[in-house]
């Protein structure tokens, strides 16, 4: 797949299929892609659980929180919920620090599961403190963000907006979900070229 293509693919993921499970094999190789991404001061202080066990995942599916207009976890029919999560941890035994890492590692994951025809969505709005007790995640982790991963049955397409066009997400009549992204020439405010 062009790398274009792999990004523009590569879209938050709310309902999968449940006849495709997550093989544990994946999970290990998109924990090992994160491995090799950029770490600030080269700490590495990111770590993983990787979910695939249908009570774990029925019940960290529990823990994830409907906050935002486009977090619609409750609208995902049962039999369409997440095959497998990665559970990111900050490790604060190594840092206290994980903003830029943890989005650079999520996404990473996010690409490769796209490059290997699967799907899955970044969450942060969650109950981590049910996560924690149902994980038994001890205290010197902080839970940064959960990734739900599957095989998508959504259709989501991108809308190129501009000015203050809203940039939620929405479903059309034929189920087809809408992303609004901002244009190129509303997000590259200038281009300096000396002569
Ligand atoms: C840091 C971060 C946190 C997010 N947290 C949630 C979340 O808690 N729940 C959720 O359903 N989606 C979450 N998302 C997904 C966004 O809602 C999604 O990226 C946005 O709607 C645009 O869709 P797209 O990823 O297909 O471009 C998160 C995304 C990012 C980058």
């Amino acid at each position: 797949m062009l790398f274009r293509d792999l990004v523009t693919k590569c879209r938050s993921y709310r309902k999968f299929s449940a006849s495709a499970a997550v093989p544990d094999e994946l999970l290990r190789d998109l924990v090992e892609l994160a491995c090799y991404v950029p770490s600030k001061g080269n700490l590495q202080p990111l770590k993983y659980l990787a979910v695939s066990d249908a009570p774990d995942v029925a019940a960290v599916f529990s823990f994830l929180l409907h906050d935002a207009p486009s977090c619609n976890w409750p609208g995902t029919a049962e039999e369409e919920r997440p095959m497998a999560f990665i559970v990111m941890l900050g490790d604060l035994r190594i840092s206290s620090e994980f903003s830029f890492d943890s989005g650079i590692a999520a996404q990473t994951i996010l690409l490769g599961a796209t490059d290997a025809g699967y799907g899955g969505c970044m969450t942060t709005s969650l109950d981590r403190e049910g996560i924690r007790e149902q994980l038994r995640i001890p205290g010197y982790f902080t839970i940064l963000m959960v990734i739900a991963l599957g095989k998508p049955l959504e259709t989501v397409v991108i809308d190129q907006i501009s000015g203050d066009d809203s940039t939620a997400s929405f479903e059309d009549a034929h189920h087809i979900r809408h992303v609004p992204k901002r244009m190129l020439d509303d997000v590259l405010l200038e281009f300096r070229k000396t002569q």
